[in-house]
């Protein structure tokens, strides 16, 4: 054959074979890559997320198995958009809260209410959390040699919190520290860049360092640096299973029972643990029509050019199609009503403040609805109509400097943000 008659072509040929074939084992996620022991333990892991656990459940050893109180009775029953481990509708969020340092306690404390209970008279309420931590009435105060006119003041904050997914978490959890520090450094000389030339609206996100020195990447705060604490906390207060991490919570207290049994053994912990960090990664999936993809990529485009990407940086620590700086803003509008209350006394050092959250990851947010960490906006176009504060700038860029073909180029680029395919983790399954 002619395409043999030079050696310059063979190679090509056989960079081309190799190249398909390396291409081949990426869509196969490289299993034959992983170890049987921990295919083993993916697959135990994947059962754990499944299983629906009861009451002195067999598989939680001496524990009390689910509950006293608890969220729901398995992982899946809120992670379940797309396929296994996606994200969740609004009927299953997390009613969190905090209780706010104040003129009578400095501290912070946070807990969970709670939506079931094994039986009825522990089921935990609101009310019983504005109990424990009423209001503080206003008066006059001496302090120094003045007085001083406080107001009434409620310490406790509620929270909706949504489900977010957890494809590609492994993924995230490898990127370095460094890495996150280095990209928000390069957002603050970008924005003291733009400052020099009297452009105030910069972004510059904060990293979140956590208590010991490590940075927190996962949870709408970015309030754990892994996933394996993330997991083990979700067991003991989403499914009320104990463990070495963390206790499940005693009822009505809002704290964790230090007395209760272990539900689950760390090899347990560990196969679940397993399981959410080889969840397969989400896709970008553009149309395979030529004018399709036009509009798809032109709204890649646009992503950048207003500026999204400026917090939802596309690749971080060579993770490709991210979208997410890992780091806190405050979205919120100075005249967004009651959204952030004034604080009686400065929130403790390193605690984000009430409105800061985590720049969430874009990829996978086709299937991942509703978006925003309360759930609140029920479509894309709601969630970036929803970003004022540090990002009200780009939100007028939006409405205002882009024409309609643009903003819908853009609302197409977002949409090929796709869940992992359900068949392909289903083939993933069936290979363990
Ligand atoms: C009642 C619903 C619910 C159940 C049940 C639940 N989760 Fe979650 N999960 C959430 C919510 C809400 C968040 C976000 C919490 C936050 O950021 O404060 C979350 C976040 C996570 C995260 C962090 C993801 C990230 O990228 O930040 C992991 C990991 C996780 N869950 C694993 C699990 C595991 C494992 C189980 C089962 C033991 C479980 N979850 C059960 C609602 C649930
Ligand atoms: C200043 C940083 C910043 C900029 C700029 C920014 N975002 Fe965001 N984005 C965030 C943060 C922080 C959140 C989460 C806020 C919350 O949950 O309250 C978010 C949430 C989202 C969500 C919801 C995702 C989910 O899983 O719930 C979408 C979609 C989104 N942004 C798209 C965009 C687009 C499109 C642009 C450009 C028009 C943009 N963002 C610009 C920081 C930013």
């Amino acid at each position: 054959m002619r395409i043999w008659q030079s050696w310059d072509r063979r190679r090509r040929v056989v960079g081309g074979i190799m190249a398909l074939i390396l291409m081949w084992g990426a869509t196969q996620g490289f299993a034959w890559l992983i170890s049987p022991s921990e295919q083993a333990l993916t697959a135990e892991g994947r059962e754990l997320f499944a299983h629906e656990w009861t009451p002195d459940d067999p598989l939680s050893g001496g524990g009390d198995g689910l509950g006293p109180v608890f969220n729901a009775n398995s992982c899946v029953a809120c992670h379940s958009s797309g396929a296994l481990g996606g994200a969740g509708q609004n009927q299953h969020n997390v009613t969190a809260f905090n209780v706010l340092p104040n003129r009578n306690d400095s501290s912070m404390y946070g807990g969970v209410v709670h939506a079931n209970a094994t039986s009825k008279e522990l089921l935990e309420s609101r009310e019983q959390v504005q109990r424990l931590y009423p209001i503080i009435p206003g008066g006059v105060k001496v302090v120094g040699n003045c007085q001083v006119r406080f107001e009434d003041f409620n310490p406790v904050e509620f929270e909706e919190i949504n489900t977010p997914a957890l494809f590609g978490v492994g993924l995230i959890e490898e990127i370095s520290d460094w890495t996150i520090r280095r990209n928000a450094w390069g957002q603050s000389f970008s924005a003291l860049g733009k400052e020099f030339q009297g452009d105030f609206d910069a972004t510059m996100g904060k990293v979140r360092i956590l208590p010991g020195g490590r940075i927190g990447k996962f949870g709408w705060k970015a309030q754990f640096a892994t996933v394996e604490e993330f997991v083990a906390t979700a067991c003991a207060v989403e499914v009320g299973l104990s463990n070495s991490y963390r206790q499940q919570d005693r009822p009505g207290e809002f704290k964790s029972d230090e007395e209760a049994e272990y539900d689950m053994t760390s090899h347990q912990l560990d196969s679940l643990t397993t399981f959410c960090l080889t969840l397969e990664r989400p896709e970008f999936v553009p149309p395979i029509d030529p004018t399709g993809l036009r509009v798809v990529l032109r709204g890649n485009q646009v992503f950048s050019e207003i500026g999204c990407a400026e917090c939802h940086t596309p690749d971080l620590g060579g993770v490709t199609g991210l979208y997410t700086d890992l780091c806190l803003h405050s979205l919120s509008d100075p005249d967004h009503n009651g959204y952030v209350r004034e604080t009686e006394v400065p929130l403790p050092f390193g605690v984000p403040e009430l409105d800061e959250w985590k720049t969430p990851p874009l990829w996978g947010v086709a299937d991942s609805a509703p978006y925003m960490h309360d759930g609140s906006a029920p479509t894309l176009e709601a969630a970036i109509q929803a970003h004022g504060g540090d990002a009200r700038h780009i939100r007028k860029r939006y409405q205002e400097d882009i024409n309609q073909q643009d903003r819908e180029a853009l609302l197409a680029f977002l949409k090929a943000l796709r869940a992992p395919s359900p068949s392909e983790v289903a083939a993933q399954a069936d290979e363990k």
